[in-house]
């Protein structure tokens, strides 16, 4: 199968992800952080590993600051269930998804916070200066993501954060769609929380993420139980990463993400984004040249993330995608994409879109295959 799909996990991946799998289990499946005997110690170390590579990647100084999630939607929640509270306003977009909408939403339903979209383009995104017209003097928190993953539509995050720190708001930043893949930088960018998965552009295992928390932040929970230590204390403790990790680690999993990670060191960020937007180029090139198809967001050669939404004229997205795997073994998403105000943005709420979205593993030759069948597709569904 040529899988186009990878903006909702990456696959395949690499073969030490699955190796670093296989061995948490059965070299030494014992409890991390829950016993002092030699295999409990090599489960604390695995974990501990992982953590500082993330670090490195992230720039963060101090990996404790790193907390471990199930994806990058507990991150999220973690974050906005964690800062705001009664009568605090908080600022999203119009680009988000819905891990960052349903929260925001539940907490406005509930009446416990106000809650304000701003709106943007498909080319742009966001302009900082119109986030900064909404805000209003109990606005708690800023929640945007850095690449919308439907249009592919990179926001301000440099722009909103120099908002954000000017006005004493905190900002929250969604790097599902960026990270592995481009600059995902907190430190500079002053960011105060950011949300990633692991199963991404770390081309770590499902039920893997994090949550990046400014030192000195202080966030309540989203969990409360057992952490391995501080037992005699009745309250969560207060230091990190114990605080938000409440509950047997994903040790597994955090392995193989480790070895995800560092597999994205060693490439190099610079480098997978140079070839993940090569061939996003081409991609778009190729599909340019089908009768009656609108490529969504940015123009060709301007940023985005490593994805294309397209709709053709008279064509059922959803009937393409399953044609596309039926007929040609090509695996892409098309419908809502969880983020139907980005479909709002584009006026395709109705119709869906049909996304592809490339990796590290794709070559020119999927591009291509992709593209020759879209194309044979559209011709034989327009009649
Ligand atoms: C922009 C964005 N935010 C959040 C998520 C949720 O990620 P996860 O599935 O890891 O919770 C996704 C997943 O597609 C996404 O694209």
């Amino acid at each position: 199968m040529i899988y186009l799909d990878n903006a909702a996990s990456t696959w395949p991946k690499p073969p030490r992800v699955a190796t670093a799998v296989a061995e948490a289990i059965s070299e030494y499946g014992a409890n991390p952080g829950r016993g002092t005997h030699r295999l409990a110690q090599r489960a604390a170390a695995a974990v501990a590993d992982t953590r500082r590579q993330l670090a490195t990647l992230l720039r963060v100084s101090n990996p404790d600051d790193i907390v471990f999630t199930h994806n990058a939607t507990e991150g999220l929640n973690l974050a906005i269930l964690g800062v705001l509270m009664p009568g605090d306003h908080a600022v999203t977009t119009t680009f988000e998804h819905n891990s960052v909408r349903r929260p925001l939403e539940a907490l406005r339903r509930a009446g416990v916070i106000d809650l304000t979209y701003v709106a943007g383009d498909e080319r742009n995104g966001v302009d900082p200066d119109d986030i900064r017209r909404v805000l209003r003097p109990n606005t708690k928190l800023i929640a945007v993501t850095h690449a919308s993953n439907v249009l592919g539509t990179l926001l301000d995050i440099g722009g909103i954060a120099k908002v954000a720190k000017e006005c004493g708001v905190l900002l929250l930043v969604d790097a599902a769609q960026t990270i592995g893949a481009m600059p995902v930088d907190p430190g500079t960018w002053q960011a105060d929380m950011v949300a990633f998965p692991g199963h991404k552009g770390l081309y770590g295992p499902q039920g893997t993420g994090g949550l990046y928390l400014r030192p000195g932040l202080d966030v309540r929970p989203l969990h409360y139980g057992g952490t391995g230590g501080y037992s005699d204390r009745i309250d969560q403790p207060p230091v990190r990463p114990y605080r938000y990790e409440s509950g047997t680690l994903n040790t597994p999993g955090i392995a193989g993400l480790g070895e995800g990670v560092k597999f994205v060191l060693e490439m190099g960020v610079d480098q997978i984004q140079k070839h993940n937007q090569a061939l996003i180029d081409r991609l778009y090139d190729g599909l340019s040249d089908i009768p009656g198809i609108r490529i969504t967001g940015p123009p060709r050669g301007t940023p985005r993330a490593d994805l294309i939404s397209f709709s053709v004229e008279g064509v059922d997205a959803a009937e393409m995608a399953v044609l596309l795997n039926d007929h040609y073994d090509i695996a892409v998403r098309a419908g809502l994409h969880c983020a139907p105000l980005a479909h709002e943005v584009a006026g395709t709420l109705e119709t869906g879109l049909i996304r592809v979205s490339v990796g590290w593993f794709n070559t020119v030759d999927d591009i291509d295959a992709c593209v020759g069948a879209v194309g044979e597709l559209a011709a034989a569904l327009r009649l």
